[in-house]
């Protein structure tokens, strides 16, 4: 059968991640979560103290970062790899989100995220999911989604899942960080956060993920079967 390129955009907490891994799972397809990349970059620069406004600081420690995804098989999850070292947990932490959209807003940074992202799409078979997936990454891309859903729900679920790894955390600190982050990933010089002309917009605040799966799968298989 056909394999195509699915992506997924949309501002955070959106339930992208969400349904881009149901529906890489229903259809076989490899889920990419590329939001995981530009975390992984940042706990990088974070750890090395690097001065992501300084370019050839910022090429130099590019240089030296690998990333890969790597399936696990006990939770059916991708799981990100930096340096061989699994940094899932780290990268959904409170100091990574607050410095995250300003590391991804750096040009060096996404042409590298950008072109690794592209390799990845290479055989086709993927689900990818972030902000620029659609409009900048695979213009071409058979099948795109462009996810919405009101502000105050994405607040809750941001809130419920970082409630895990931070219990001191309050639904302010959230807001605040979401709000923050839609702004630059909105407003950054390079590619920024757009809903691609031949997206779908789908509403999720009031849809289950089965609800979302119906449309989504109709949809893909649709485009499978041209
Ligand atoms: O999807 P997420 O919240 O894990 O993404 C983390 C940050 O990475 C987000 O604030 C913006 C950035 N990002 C991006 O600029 N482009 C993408 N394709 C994916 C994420």
């Amino acid at each position: 059968m056909k394999k195509i390129i699915i992506t997924i955009d949309g501002y955070s907490s959106c339930g992208k991640s969400t349904l881009a891994k149901a529906l890489a799972a229903q259809l076989n397809y490899v889920f990419i979560d590329s939001g995981a990349m530009y975390r992984a970059i940042t706990l990088y620069f974070l750890r090395n103290h690097i001065d992501w406004n300084n370019p050839s600081e910022v090429k130099n420690a590019i240089e030296n970062i690998t990333l890969e995804f790597s399936y696990n098989k006990e939770n059916g999850s991708c799981e990100m790899f930096l340096n061989d070292e699994n940094v899932e947990w780290l990268i959904r932490d409170m100091l990574v989100a607050e410095n995250v959209s300003e590391v991804a807003a750096v040009k060096e940074v996404r042409e590298f995220a950008i072109a690794e992202q592209r390799k990845m799409g290479k055989g086709k078979g993927i689900v990818m999911d972030g902000r620029d997936i659609g409009s900048t990454v695979f213009p071409k891309a058979e099948f795109k989604i462009f996810l919405i859903a009101d502000p105050a729900i994405r607040v809750e679920r941001r809130f419920r899942e970082m409630l895990e790894k931070n219990p001191n955390i309050t639904i302010d600190e959230v807001k605040a960080n979401l709000e923050m982050r839609d702004y630059i990933d909105s407003n950054r010089e390079f590619s920024p956060l757009r809903k691609a002309k031949d997206a779908v917009e789908l509403d999720n605040s009031n849809l289950t993920i089965e609800d979302q799966m119906k449309i989504a799968l109709k949809l893909a298989k649709g485009k499978i079967q041209d």
